[in-house]
């Protein structure tokens, strides 16, 4: 599945704490959680009306994957998180930043993300970043990117990666992928 490619890039080993961005149903969260029985997961998410999800249903569906003790979920914009600089030991999020609409700069929005994560912590981010119109040049992105001060940042395209049908490959194409360590 597309989504369980930012878990698979997550170079990260468990210990201590990790944010999911724009966590939708919790599905990321909690996949991580389980993955890591001795981590702390937080889970954000505005929930607006577009979106068929909620904290709640995110609750429900930790506690009946058995890990509601490792997952915490709140409301927040991932424009402005909630959290003090260097909190988490890794960061991920699944198609969000483009659906972010009070956040025309993408740029700064991304910056917002990596402001959480610890140096020297492991990130892990799908979204449409080869669509020019919302994120301009990736090449250029990935530049700004490493002079933010993040230490190794790689792309890689999601159809690349995993088994895609033919017609979905079209409306996936500029769906990628940034990992690496702050
Ligand atoms: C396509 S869904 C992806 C959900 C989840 N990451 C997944 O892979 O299943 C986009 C998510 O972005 C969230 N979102 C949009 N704008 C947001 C914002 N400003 N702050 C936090 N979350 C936001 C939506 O509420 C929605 O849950």
């Amino acid at each position: 599945m597309v989504w369980n490619l930012v878990i698979k890039k997550l170079s990260w080993n468990g210990q201590g704490k990790a944010l999911d961005i724009g966590t939708g149903a919790g599905a990321l969260a909690i996949e991580l959680a389980k993955k890591f029985p001795a981590s702390r997961i937080w889970g954000i998410d505005y929930w607006g009306k577009l979106w068929n999800y909620s904290k709640l249903k995110c609750e429900k569906n930790a506690k009946i994957e058995g890990v509601a003790n490792q997952v915490v979920f709140q409301k927040a914009h991932a424009s402005k998180l909630p959290f003090n600089d260097g909190e988490f030991d890794a960061i991920m999020s699944n198609f969000v930043y483009h659906e972010v609409r009070d956040a025309k700069d993408k740029k700064k929005l991304i910056s917002e993300s990596f402001r959480v994560l610890k140096k020297g912590g492991t990130f892990s981010l799908q979204d449409i970043f080869k669509s020019k119109k919302k994120f301009g040049d990736i090449e250029e992105l990935i530049r700004d990117i490493k002079k933010w001060g993040i230490e190794e940042v790689n792309f890689i395209e999601t159809t690349h990666e995993i088994p895609i049908p033919k017609l979905l490959k079209f409306e996936l194409k500029t769906m990628g992928l940034l990992y690496g360590v702050k």
